[in-house]
């Protein structure tokens, strides 16, 4: 672990287009993360899809603390799993319905909105057992939601969700969570990877020109996306970062005259009437990718379900979103949801999530491709010849004048598709948290 770490380097290093390559590996780094960034962010836990009625649970975390998200009659909340006599996990199962959490180990009870309201005993060995009762409810994790979307935060001081997404939520409605209504299909995967948290973070927010080299025995061998360069530098394509909030998000628009390919035309005659100013970006839509800091990311995109080019085939659409759980320095756990339009057919749905296992989750290939690299990144950033290596991030350094097509209502700083603006300003919010400040 380092000692001698001083943010004014790092920031002068950023400035420059560079960083250390232990950003991806040391302790004390990963350290600070926890207390600086993951105490204090809005962490997404789970979909109001998966706990549609009352009484409905599941367990999530926030890094290492187990939290239960739960529906009750009043909404949505969310409790510490941790019993507030000895601090026993109260619930044992990852989800289910249930109106009370009754601890394993001395079986109090707590009703789901948290509340202690049995004691086995109460009146024969307390004192004051309505006291105890009144004040050891179980600790409550703040949550909000936006659009289906349920985030939790360990922070009181921390801002409204709404606040902390700021216009990132126009790439979220663009995305589907809006007039798609969007809901999970089956259950969440998770596995381990050994990489940094963050790799994956700053892949997803946005990193559009290793597409072609990481994934390219897709692109090049398989020839399922037959390439043009305009797909990455075509100037309807572009990425939106948000400076002092994190988030950075790709729109990439190259097929003109085809709708949000991949969804059915209802669904398009929807979301247009719901948000009538997003429907010209719907024209020619084929990608979203972002992550909303720190670390939940997005995708949508469509999948040939066979060995042949997009379009000649079935090339249904998918979505997913996932959160790149730290469980060390050099290690996380992956959650990986696949998201499905509510309007869709059974059928339908089952294709996009077939769209979806053949590209992402623990079977998909693109999924592969990226864990391999990050895997390597993070062993070399911890290895004595190149943790003090300085990466690079200077693609679009400049920031030049904007040179892509007039975009009218998309929030966020704009720039060309292939760019590492929204990496750096990643990089920035991270520097920034880490110095105790916010964005
Ligand atoms: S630890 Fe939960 S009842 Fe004792
Ligand atoms: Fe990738």
């Amino acid at each position: 672990m380092r000692n001698d770490v001083s943010f004014q380097d790092l920031e002068r290093e950023l400035e420059r287009g560079v960083l250390p390559a232990w950003v991806f590996s040391d302790g004390r780094v990963y350290e600070w993360e926890r207390e600086r960034i993951f105490k204090r962010v809005w962490h997404f836990l789970a979909h109001e899809s998966e706990i549609p009625e009352a009484g409905d649970y599941v367990v999530r975390y926030i890094v290492d603390t187990p939290v239960i998200v739960v529906r009750t009659e009043q909404g949505v909340r969310a409790h510490v799993n941790m019993c507030r006599h000895r601090g026993a996990p109260v619930c044992r199962g990852e989800r289910g319905r249930s109106r009370v959490f009754r601890c394993p180990y001395h079986g109090w009870t707590y009703s789901n909105s948290g509340e202690l309201v049995g004691i086995p005993f109460r009146e024969q060995i307390y004192a004051d057992p309505g006291r105890i009762e009144r004040e050891l409810s179980l600790p409550l994790v703040r949550v909000q939601s936006y659009r289906g979307l349920i985030f939790g935060t360990l922070s009181e001081r921390a801002p409204s969700l709404e606040e902390y997404l700021g216009e990132s939520t126009w790439y979220l409605d663009l995305f589907g969570c809006r007039g798609l209504d969007l809901e999970v299909f089956g259950d969440p995967e998770r596995w381990t990877l050994s990489a940094n948290w963050k790799t994956a973070a700053e892949n997803f927010g946005v990193d559009n020109l290793h597409i072609l080299s990481t994934h390219g025995s897709l692109i090049v061998e398989l020839e399922q996306f037959p390439f043009r360069q305009e797909y990455l530098l075509g100037p309807t394509n572009f990425v939106a970062y948000f400076p002092g909030r994190g988030h950075a998000i790709a729109v990439n628009r190259p097929f003109p005259g085809m709708k949000f390919v991949g969804v059915p035309e209802p669904l398009i005659a929807k979301m247009e009437a719901e948000a009538p100013e997003q429907a010209p970006y719907l024209d020619g839509l084929s990608t979203v990718v972002g992550t909303i800091w720190p670390n939940l990311s997005l995708l949508t995109v469509v999948q040939p379900l066979g060995p042949y080019p997009v379009g000649q085939g079935e090339t249904p659409r998918y979505w997913t979103i996932r959160v790149w759980q730290p469980m060390g320095p050099t290690q996380m756990q992956v959650w990986s949801w696949c998201l499905v339009p509510r309007g869709m057919s059974e059928e339908q749905k089952r294709k996009s999530f077939q769209a979806y296992r053949l590209s992402f989750g623990v079977s998909g290939t693109f999924e592969q491709d990226d864990a391999e690299v990050w895997k390597g990144i993070t062993e070399l950033a911890a290895s004595l010849g190149g943790r003090e290596v300085r990466l690079n991030y200077e693609i679009d350094g400049a920031e030049g004048p904007w040179s892509g097509q007039q975009l009218n209502g998309a929030p966020g700083v704009i720039r060309p598709y292939v760019t590492e603006a929204g990496a750096r300003n990643f990089w920035r919010t991270w520097l920034s948290y880490l110095r105790g400040g916010e964005g």
